[in-house]
C-alpha cells in the first residue's frame, strides 16, 4: 500500500535522499542538477523544508520511499507544484496521482486560486500525467534552460 508522509524540517535526511535519487535517476526532468545539491549540507536541506507555507510530501511503498512532491506558495494566490518524482520501480501504479492530489488538496485548503507547474518540453509521461489531472498549458513563458534556447512549459490548473 502506498503511504504519504508530510515532512517537517527534521525530516530533511529523508527529503535529501529522495531528491538526490530523483536528480540522479531523472536528470532530463529537472532544471536543478544533482551536483548543485551535493554541495549542500544539513542547513541547505533544512532551509528548503523550512520555506514558509510550503508543503513537502513523500510516498512510500512497503516502508521504502518511492516518490515525492512539493507545494510552494506563490504570488497572487497561485501555488506551485514542484519536485514531482516517482522511482522507476513504482511507476504506473498511481503513486503520482496520490502525490498530486495531496498537493492540490493542500493548495485548495490554503486558499489558492490555482496550482501551476513547470515541465521540460518533451517529458511526455509528466505532461500526460498533469493533463489527466486537469492542468493546461499556460500562456506564461517558462524559465530558460541551460541551452539558452529552450524554455520550460508552464501548466496551470485553476480552481473554481
Ligand atoms: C512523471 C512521473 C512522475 C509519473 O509517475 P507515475 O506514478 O508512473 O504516473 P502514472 O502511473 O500516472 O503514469 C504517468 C504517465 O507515465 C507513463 N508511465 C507509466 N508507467 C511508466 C513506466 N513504468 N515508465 C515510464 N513511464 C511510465 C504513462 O504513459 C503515463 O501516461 P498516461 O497517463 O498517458 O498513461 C514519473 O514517470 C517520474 O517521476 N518521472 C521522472 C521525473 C519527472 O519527470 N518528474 C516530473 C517533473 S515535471
Amino acid at each position: 500500500m502506498v503511504r504519504l508522509h508530510v515532512l517537517t524540517p527534521n525530516d530533511w535526511p529523508l527529503w535529501r535522499d529522495a531528491r538526490l535519487a530523483a536528480l540522479t535517476e531523472a536528470p532530463h526532468a529537472f532544471k536543478s542538477r544533482v551536483g548543485d545539491w551535493h554541495r549542500g549540507g544539513e542547513e541547505r536541506w533544512r532551509a528548503r523544508l523550512e520555506t514558509p507555507g510550503a508543503y513537502n510530501v513523500l510516498a512510500s511503498l512497503d516502508e521504502r520511499t518511492v516518490g515525492m512532491a512539493s507545494g510552494l506558495p506563490g504570488d497572487g494566490g497561485v501555488c506551485e507544484l514542484r519536485s514531482v518524482w516517482v522511482g522507476p520501480e513504482a511507476r504506473g501504479l498511481g503513486v503520482s496521482d496520490q502525490l498530486i492530489a495531496a498537493v492540490e488538496t493542500w493548495a485548495r485548503r490554503s486558499g489558492a486560486t490555482a496550482l501551476k507547474l513547470a515541465v521540460i518540453p518533451g517529458n511526455s509521461p509528466a505532461v500526460s500525467l498533469y493533463a489527466r489531472h486537469g492542468f493546461v498549458l499556460a500562456e506564461e513563458r517558462g524559465d530558460l534552460l541551460p541551452d539558452g534556447v529552450t524554455r520550460e512549459h508552464v501548466m496551470v490548473k485553476a480552481f473554481r
